[in-house]
């Protein structure tokens, strides 16, 4: 069960427990040959629903369990002593699951990686370049006028697409409200998503990014050195997405080092470029990869937080109150104001926590590791189930409801380890700070303007499609107070 005994080796211990067991002694659902668990899994309600079976199996076998699918093994933990452990003997450069299909594009037309798919000494270097600005909360508060100014074009927008408070699909919407956000971050360029007339050149670049995401999935799972040598339709489309969403950022990018050469240190992205060693060419696939990992992402926390208040009116009511109370009418809310805003960031860590985007996130370990009472051999695939902790009632009582307040009461009633939405340690999400505070804006803005009410009652289900996606559209209504 959950409860087992958690065997934790202290920070100065051996890093082999002298009994450690091994890999394959970990539990974990019967393995038949060529399809692993595959079928048991298809059986528990298919890929869609993996999530939910992924917290069957820790109840059934623990806090550490052994799955294979087809030919791919992983371990999978959910337990917060398991994670700390995993933190504190992390090597130099922790590493995920390869993204292979991506490799293999930026190999074929020589061009560089970017943080999500780096490794080793080069993705630190690359990493660091970044980390100043982008984890530093202070420097990251200096763009809260740019969310803004696409915030308020949101909220317009938000009216004329409504129809008697309903938006036609608002998932939509989100994503061009985030992939217009962090382009003005990214590229210091509007593409005009949020207007009535949107231009050619940003349907190009947003349906390029929606192909890149909808045909590496297939060539995860199937070789993508098969897909690249029979040239088949997935890879020729990948390409091509990758081509368009190089040349559109290459071309921004360029732009804007040169409208900065005189000053680069009073510009975001020239500051970074001109502060590091980065090369032209590894500029631009960081910023791209920045650009991807941002726009889905952020958009998708949004709409759980939209669904989370809107079955919610109490806590939507005092979330409102916090608002009145700190930001005067007629001013745009700003990140010094969020600074007063406990209620506002307890709002939305409930909402990661009870709805997640990500429910797992992946680590290869690149040495020998003893997690418990197991010695992991280099090369495991370890997955951190971040969705079945935020959803286990040990560390969070009634854990099914949305109850910000959990998280304004004193600090220790919350383990360490249990809520990590954005990942853990050297690779945590580097736009994590970016992302809060995109969110934390939107709110003020919404619930200022609008009171979410839900349209009815029924269940809506999250199920897994790369995120956590509800599995219809949300019965949701903007009214304006
Ligand atoms: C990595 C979640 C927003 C860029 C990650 C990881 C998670 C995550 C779980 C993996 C961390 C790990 O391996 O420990 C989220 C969520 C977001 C969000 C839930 C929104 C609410 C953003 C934004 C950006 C971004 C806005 C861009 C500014 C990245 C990048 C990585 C990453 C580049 C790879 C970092 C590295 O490997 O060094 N994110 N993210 N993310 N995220 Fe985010």
């Amino acid at each position: 069960t959950t409860s087992s005994v958690c065997v934790l080796d202290s920070k100065d211990a051996v890093p082999v427990a002298p009994c450690g067991h091994s890999l394959n002694s970990i539990p974990g659902p019967t393995s038949w040959p060529l399809v692993g668990s595959l079928i048991e899994l298809l059986r528990k309600g298919g890929l869609t629903r993996q999530h939910e079976a992924l917290i069957d199996y820790h109840k059934k076998y623990g806090k550490i369990f052994k799955i294979k699918l087809g030919s791919f093994e992983s371990v999978h933990i959910g337990a917060p002593c398991l994670l700390e452990a995993l933190y504190r003997k992390e090597s130099l450069y922790p590493q995920r699951l390869e993204i292979k299909p991506w490799k293999a594009y930026r190999d074929l037309r020589n061009e560089a990686y970017g943080l999500l798919i780096m490794e080793g000494k080069d993705w630190q270097r690359v990493r660091s370049a970044f980390q100043q600005k982008l984890m530093k909360p202070t420097e990251v508060a200096k763009l809260d006028g740019k969310i803004n100014q696409v915030l308020a074009d949101f909220v317009k927008r938000i009216e004329r697409a409504s129809h008697n408070g309903k938006i036609k699909d608002l998932y939509f919407e989100l994503n061009k409200w985030s992939f217009e956000t962090i382009s003005l971050v990214l590229y210091d360029k509007r593409f005009g998503l949020l207007h009535q007339d949107v231009n050619e050149e940003a349907i190009n670049f947003i349906t390029a990014v929606k192909t890149m995401m909808s045909t590496f999935g297939m060539m995860m799972v199937t070789p993508v050195e098969l897909h690249k040598s029979l040239n088949t339709k997935t890879w020729r489309d990948h390409t091509d997405a990758w081509d368009r969403i190089f040349s559109t950022a290459k071309l921004y990018i360029d732009k804007r080092l040169k409208r900065h050469l005189a000053k680069p240190s009073e510009d975001f992205l020239c500051d970074i470029f001109h502060h590091s060693d980065l090369s032209k060419k590894e500029l631009y696939a960081a910023t791209t990869e920045l650009q991807i990992g941002g726009v889905e992402t952020t958009a998708n926390s949004m709409l759980w937080a939209i669904f989370n208040l809107s079955r919610n009116p109490r806590a939507q009511a005092r979330l409102l109150q916090e608002i009145q109370a700190v930001i005067p009418i007629g001013q745009s809310p700003s990140a010094e104001h969020i600074k007063g805003m406990p209620y506002l960031k307890a709002c939305i860590k409930e909402s990661m926590r009870v709805t997640p985007s990500i429910p797992f996130n992946s680590r290869t370990l690149d040495k020998e590791t003893v997690l418990g009472e197991y010695v992991l051999p280099k090369g495991t695939v370890l997955m951190i189930n971040s969705h079945a902790l935020g959803s286990n009632e040990e560390y969070f009582d009634d854990g099914k409801q949305f109850k910000p307040e959990r998280w304004l009461r004193s600090r220790d009633t919350i383990k360490p380890f249990t809520y990590v939405p954005f990942g853990i340690g050297k690779r945590m999400c580097i736009g994590r700070r970016l992302a809060e505070l995109e969110l934390q804006l939107a709110l003020c803005w919404l619930i200022r303007e609008y009171e979410i009410v839900a349209t009815d009652y029924e269940p809506v289900e999250a199920i897994h499609s790369g995120l956590l996606v509800p599995n219809r559209e949300l019965p949701v209504a903007f009214i304006r107070r």
